[in-house]
């Protein structure tokens, strides 16, 4: 028995499902019963009774999974696969900025820790980060955590002053406005799109600033033929999958999260064999964190 045949029996008899992020590597997604953005996998996470769930992904988001599918076993098939965004907002610092500024209301991007989630009054996604934000009074105080790019080109795109906490994804942080000027000129016919990971002097280059699901959406639902794709490598297998008569082209600057690669199938056969790596949290922690998190799947339905 090769090891797709090994997982999916595995599947059936522990009654599991497997949920991938679009950045994962192709075969992972390739096995996965969902693939999605970090908004999907939520909302798929909060809708799913099976007993054990699989998130390939990041530790936040097997976390997410967890605080919205408590009774499930939630399996984290690589627990070292972090998000050095999420570890730039400690929850013990958060905790001190709220308590020192009462009046300001704390929105947290997803990529954070459960504990740090615990601290603050709504979460949003790339996804509904700007439905989420531009619900808001207009004079209520915000402090924006811990993604500086995504709340600067919410501020651009909304003209709504907010704080901003001092983090970033080094992956789309590193992608430059020569990056896409480079890649313009190379496919002058292509549409140009971003992730709101990126600084906003990029995010201002290009065509389209969206989040994986926005533009594999984007993708399908377009008349164009070529595409340059400024985000993490991994989500064009799922564009070339899903449009097999469409271009897609990477930055030069070859954007890639080893974080994200560290889910392997090999790994998601071992926890589905012994049931390992599972998510535990507190039920505190859960009941904290789950507050912020419903409210952004309320806002953003
Ligand atoms: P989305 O898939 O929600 O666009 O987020 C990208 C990301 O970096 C997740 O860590
Ligand atoms: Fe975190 Fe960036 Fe990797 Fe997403 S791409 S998981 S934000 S480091």
């Amino acid at each position: 028995m090769d090891i797709i045949q090994e997982i999916n029996k595995l599947k059936i008899e522990r009654n599991a499902v497997i949920m991938a992020h679009n950045y994962t590597l192709p075969e992972v997604q390739d096995i996965a019963d969902y693939s999605g953005d970090s908004l999907e996998l939520a909302r798929i996470a909060a809708g799913c009774d099976a007993r054990v769930i699989v998130l390939c992904g990041v530790r936040f988001m097997a976390e997410t999974a967890k605080i919205l599918s408590p009774e499930a076993i939630v399996l984290h098939p690589a627990p070292e696969s972090g998000c050095p965004m999420a570890d730039m907002a400690d929850a013990a610092a958060v905790k001190e900025f709220r308590e020192k500024n009462p009046d300001t209301l704390l929105i947290a991007y997803v990529n954070t820790t459960a504990a740090t989630k615990s601290e603050v009054d709504i979460c949003c996604t790339s996804g509904n980060a700007e439905k989420i934000v531009a619900a808001l009074p207009e004079n209520q105080k915000v402090m924006f955590l811990p993604d500086a790019n995504l709340g600067g080109n919410l501020i651009r795109s909304l003209g709504r002053p907010m704080g901003l906490w001092d983090g970033c994804c080094p992956i789309h942080n590193r992608i430059t406005p020569d990056d896409i000027r480079q890649a313009r000129a190379a496919h002058p016919e292509a549409v140009v799109m971003v992730h709101p990971e990126c600084k906003v002097e990029v995010t201002a280059l290009a065509d389209h600033a969206l989040s994986t699901g926005g533009m594999l959406k984007l993708v399908s639902g377009s008349s164009a033929k070529e595409f340059v794709v400024g985000t993490e490598i991994g989500i064009i297998h799922r564009m070339k999958k899903e449009n097999p008569d469409k271009k897609f082209y990477p930055l030069d600057n070859n954007p890639v999260c080893e974080d994200m690669k560290k889910i392997t199938l090999e790994k998601i056969a071992a926890v589905l064999r012994d049931l390992s790596c599972r998510v535990e949290l507190d039920a505190d922690v859960i009941a904290k964190a789950r507050r912020p998190i419903e409210k952004m799947l309320e806002l953003s339905k």
